[in-house]
């Protein structure tokens, strides 16, 4: 079925200048792109979103990194979108991740791993709704 996933290009990889790039592989690989933006989080917005990860111990650091700089969300549409988009970011820790995937090709670390891609439909939705409204997802 068609359906949607949410991703979002982390602040390492939009301050190392590889949003375009990254755009460019996720088209070419056959997403839609149905919303997007550019947004500084607040710590507290971090936080917010990543709360299903409090209490990990890199959580901190975590929500410290995704506020340090700009990000860009997107949501994202194609058949099998959220398990498709997986395979194309990679493993979460880049020195594990296949030749050939964006975070092999563009993460700094595996805490700076230049991109987020949701782990299932019911996430995909609950993330592209804390950045995008329902007009703008319509
Ligand atoms: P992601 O899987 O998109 O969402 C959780 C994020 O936390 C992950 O990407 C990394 O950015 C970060 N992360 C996950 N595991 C670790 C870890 N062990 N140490 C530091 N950061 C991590």
């Amino acid at each position: 079925p068609t359906n949607r996933t949410f991703t979002m290009i982390k602040p390492d990889a939009v301050a190392d200048g590889f949003s375009g790039p990254i755009i460019q592989q996720i088209e070419a690989a056959g997403f839609k792109i149905i919303a997007i933006k550019k947004v500084h989080l607040s710590k507290e917005e971090a936080g917010k979103f990543y709360a299903i990860h409090a209490e990990r111990p890199f959580y901190q650091s975590l929500c410290d990194y995704m506020s340090s700089g700009a990000i860009i969300p997107m949501v994202l549409e194609k058949d099998n979108a959220v398990e498709d988009f997986r395979k194309l970011i990679g493993s979460t820790n880049p020195e594990q991740a296949a030749e050939g995937t964006i975070r092999k090709q563009f993460a700094r670390s595996l805490e700076s791993n230049a991109i987020h891609g949701s782990d299932s439909d019911e996430n995909a939705a609950i993330e592209a709704a804390f950045f995008f409204s329902e007009k703008e997802l319509a």
